[in-house]
């Protein structure tokens, strides 16, 4: 079973991301052939500034080896060093109706946030089809948003391989269904947009400072509060701390005694710890960028050569060869 997603480099990583998508994506390398790459072509829409673009590239990757990619066992690469997929975008676009990439909830959200459209924002949906299909994956691990997509994805390789015959694998999505959505510092999902981020590798006294301004009510430490399980800091220490300790907070909270300020703390604590192993691995691999990039080009080298397999047949098929 072939395995495959893509993030996009958009900066270092929430707590939202490390527990909606790479843990269970670190997770799946243990149950088939995994291949993860950072969508740097897909950054091309929205970001312009080729520093940032790269810096964020890096993050990504550091972050993902930091925290148990492993490169033994998953596939590990930038987009951009498997050009094929552009070609195989080109032969996949010329079988996409307008109206489905029309229809696409990610592209029709962004013209009502009011962003003028280039080409990018419209055929994103070909170059994820061609990312997918290039790799012969069976499943596809995405948040909810990245549903239709996939869809787009299985009726372009139908309407191939009807016309062309018999080319690719028809892949479905793997939607994280149990996965809770990460709550911010302000209590709404925990996202970029939203300036409301935890970042896994945050410096120490400003994840302190954000930890510590967690907006809490107003009601006394002595006070019993019924409602603990819906507490914000009670819910991002559940996935940070071990049950057993989160459970402890819940219920002393439950009970009344407990002072928000302590509890916090108790938060910022538990997040250190949990991320301490992760964080001396990213300062070994920042002090070694030689054998990140070289981990990069050499998983791209795997991709990259089943990639040119799948496009010739692409290109047998339809006539181009
Ligand atoms: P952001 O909202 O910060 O821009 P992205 O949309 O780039 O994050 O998300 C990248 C991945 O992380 C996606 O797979 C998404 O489902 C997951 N993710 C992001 N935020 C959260 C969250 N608060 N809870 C759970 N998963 C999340
Ligand atoms: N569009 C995805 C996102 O924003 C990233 C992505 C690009 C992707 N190509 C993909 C995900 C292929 C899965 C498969 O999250």
């Amino acid at each position: 079973m072939r395995i495959l997603s893509g993030i996009q480099p958009s900066g270092a990583l929430h707590l939202g991301n490390y527990f909606g998508m790479m843990k269970p994506a670190i997770e799946l390398q243990e149950k088939g052939e995994a291949y993860y790459f950072i969508a740097n072509y897909h950054s091309m829409t929205s970001l312009f500034e080729p520093e940032e673009r790269r810096k964020n590239s890096l993050d990504v990757a550091l972050d993902f080896l930091a925290c148990g990619l492993d490169p033994k066992k998953s596939v590990f690469f930038k987009q951009s060093d498997v050009p094929e997929v552009t070609e195989l975008a080109w032969l996949l676009t010329t079988l996409t109706p307008m109206a489905m990439l029309e229809n696409c909830h990610s592209y029709k959200e962004k013209i009502a946030r009011g962003i003028s459209p280039n080409h990018g924002i419209f055929a994103y949906p070909v170059l994820m089809a061609a990312d997918i299909l290039i790799y012969d994956s069976n499943i596809v691990p995405v948040g909810k948003d990245q549903k239709q997509h996939v869809e787009v994805t299985r009726d372009i390789a139908v309407k191939f391989n009807m016309t062309y015959g018999e080319t690719f694998v028809v892949p479905k999505e793997q939607i994280r269904e149990d996965v809770a959505v990460v709550p911010g510092t302000d209590g709404q999902k925990m996202s970029k947009s939203y300036g409301n981020t935890i970042e896994i590798f945050g410096e120490e006294k400003a994840v302190k400072k954000k930890i510590m301004g967690l907006v809490m009510d107003s009601r006394t430490p002595q006070e019993p509060k019924p409602d603990a399980d819906k507490n914000l800091a009670i819910q991002l220490l559940k996935l940070v701390a071990p049950a057993d300790v989160a459970l402890d907070f819940e219920t002393r909270l439950r009970a009344g005694g407990l002072g928000y300020g302590d509890l916090k703390k108790a938060l910022f604590e538990q997040y250190w710890n949990h991320f301490t192993e992760a964080r001396a691995r990213r300062k070994e691999l920042e002090s070694n960028l030689d054998h990140v990039h070289q981990v990069l080009k050499e998983s791209a080298g795997r991709a990259r050569a089943l990639a040119q397999k799948v496009l010739q047949r692409a290109k047998v098929a339809s006539g181009l060869d």
